[in-house]
Formats: structure tokens, sequence, C-alpha cells
């Protein structure tokens, strides 16, 4: 049996504390907003890997099909040795560079979901003993400290997540990437493509509304980690792309006017009726803006790959 390790560098009630911050940052500001990451408790997962399945939601399967046909090609650029996982969730797309890299020691997937962790990592210790599988519970845009495995690195930041950040944060997780990489560690970034209005709204509001129901799995979660009384069904699904700044956003309409209570923050919130509230940005990108991103961080850009229909990309970029 292969050393399979899992440590936390969250403590068990951040995650609680930064929920409630979150929270009440959110819904006190205006325009009203909460991050994305709140999504995802066990439905949220669920009803994300059921998108990623929808016809209308193409960037999984876009991206995928890079990994597929690029993982040999990305594996010899890097010959890394340590494959570093950030937001690894389920690692399934990961499996094409774990096959790739041939003389790779160690795997260190990184996700705030200990319960993904756990299965993944457990699974495949078992089946790769010659690897040492080192999870890590952390929040990757908070500052990381990676464990001591061999070099040359590869971190992968997969399924275009980093359009989730703001330009700023992005700036700032970028930067942060950077510092953890030594000369001759490299970046493999997904990033998801400016394209069509009409194909990109379609993939945040699908026909059988899988993403409506994730984007009101939210109000859920306030619910019932904070004792509040949100009603999902007096809210509507809003997917918009905002064509100036080149990124989709969810939002939920509130139906009509009415306040929602929020005990474990002592605050009650006004909604008016038709007030949005922003719940994801989901930016898109163009080569030259990811290059100029990433030069930005000091990372330079070296391979640009994208699926045949030019949907997706990933980048290989070097410290
Ligand atoms: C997991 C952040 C890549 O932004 O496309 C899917 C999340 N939101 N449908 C994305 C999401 C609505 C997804 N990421």
């Amino acid at each position: 049996m292969s050393p399979f390790r899992l440590s936390r560098t969250l403590p068990e009630d951040a995650t609680d504390a930064a929920l409630r911050a979150d929270v009440l940052e959110g819904l006190t500001g205006t325009p009203k907003t909460l991050p994305p990451k709140w999504f995802y408790d066990a439905r949220g997962s669920e009803l994300f890997e059921r998108i990623t399945e929808l016809p209308e939601y193409y960037p999984t399967r876009a991206e995928r099909e890079i990994l597929a046909d690029r993982a040999g090609e990305i594996a010899a650029a890097a010959g890394a040795r340590t494959l570093v996982e950030l937001g690894s969730g389920s690692s399934e797309k990961t499996r094409y560079l774990l096959d790739a890299l041939t003389g790779l020691r160690a795997y260190v997937p990184v996700d705030v979901s200990e319960s993904a962790l756990a299965l993944a990592g457990r699974a495949l210790a078992a089946e790769r003993p010659e690897l040492q599988v080192h999870a890590l519970i952390a929040d990757f845009t908070a500052g990381l400290t990676l464990p001591d495995t061999p070099g040359p690195r590869l971190l992968v930041f997969l399924g275009g997540t980093i359009g989730n950040l703001l330009p700023a944060e992005r700036a700032a997780f970028l930067a942060s990437v950077r510092a953890l990489l030594s000369p001759g560690d490299a970046l493999l970034l997904g990033t998801d493509l400016v394209k069509d209005e009409d194909v990109l709204v379609r993939a945040y509001d699908d026909a059988a509304g899988v993403t409506a129901a994730f984007n009101k799995n939210v109000l859920t979660v306030i619910n019932r980690e904070l004792g509040a009384d949100f009603d999902p069904a007096a809210f509507d699904h809003v997917a918009l792309w905002d064509a100036e700044r080149e990124w989709i956003e969810m939002r939920l309409r509130s139906r009509t006017a009415q306040t929602v209570k929020l005990p474990a923050l002592g605050l009650a919130v006004d909604f008016a009726a038709g007030e949005e509230l922003r719940t994801e940005v989901s930016a898109k990108f163009r080569e030259a803006g990811v290059r100029g991103e990433l030069s930005a961080a000091g990372l330079e850009p070296a391979r640009w790959w994208t699926d045949g229909a030019g949907r997706f990309a990933l980048s290989l970029s070097v410290a």
C-alpha cells in the first residue's frame, strides 16, 4: 500500500466563519452579491456534476478533449515529478495527466471538500503504489503551503474555475501561484474562451433547469448553515452575458418584495420586487488576455492548446 496522507490547513470552523463573513458582506452591499464557492455542498457538487453532462454545457467536454489529445505533449513539456491540482474535486479529468506523466512520484490534490479528496485520493493511492498521494484540505485563494515533494512540479488548475475570480482577485491568485513555483516548475491553466453570446448563455441557462437548481442551491446552503428563511421558489434564475467585461453572470431575481431573515447574523435583508442578487461571475478569455495576465504575474506563457472547435483552452506557462 502506497502512502496516502490527508492534511488540513483550514481549521474546522474556518469555513463557517468565512461563510458568515461572505454572506454578511454580500447581502448588505449594493448590489447584493454572494461568492460562487458556497454553491458546492454535497447537493451543489452533485448538481454541478449533472451540469457537466448537459448538452448545452460544453466546457467540461472541450477540456477533456484537449487533455485526451494532448496529455502526452503536456507531460513531455512539464516533465514533472510532482503534480499539484488546485480544486481537484473528483479528479476525473486528471487521469489523463496522471497516466501520461511517466516519471511522476507525488500527486497533491488540493480542495476545500474533504469527502471528495478522501475518496479520490485513497482510490488513486491503492491503484498507483509507487505514487505518494498527499491530499490537502485548503482554500487555494487564501495562501497555500505545499508539502515537500520532488520537483519539478506541475501545478494544474482546470475547469475554467479561474473565471470565477474577478480581475483583481485573478491577478492576486496568479501571483500567489507564481510564488509557489521554482525554476523548472510549470502551471497548466484551463480557461473558457469568448464565443457567441447565445452559446454562452445557453450553457448557463439550460433547458432542463439544472443550472437554475444549482444557482438556487446557494440559498439552501445559507438556510441550513445560518438558519435563514430564503424561499428558493421566490427567486428566478438569471444568466446574462456582459459583453464589455466578457463574463457570464448568474443572478437570482426576487419575484416579489420580500424580507429574508438570517438569525445567525442578526440580520434581516429586504429585496425589492425584481431586485437581483449576483451569485457568480464566469469570465471568458482570449489568448492575448491569458498571456498578458500570466506575464503580469511573472509566469512565462509557453504553450497554448484548444479543442477542435476552439471553445476552451489549456495554457502551459513556466516559472
Ligand atoms: C466550475 C466554475 C468552471 O463557471 O462554468 C457551471 C461553474 N456555474 N454552471 C463555470 C458553473 C454554472 C463552472 N466552474
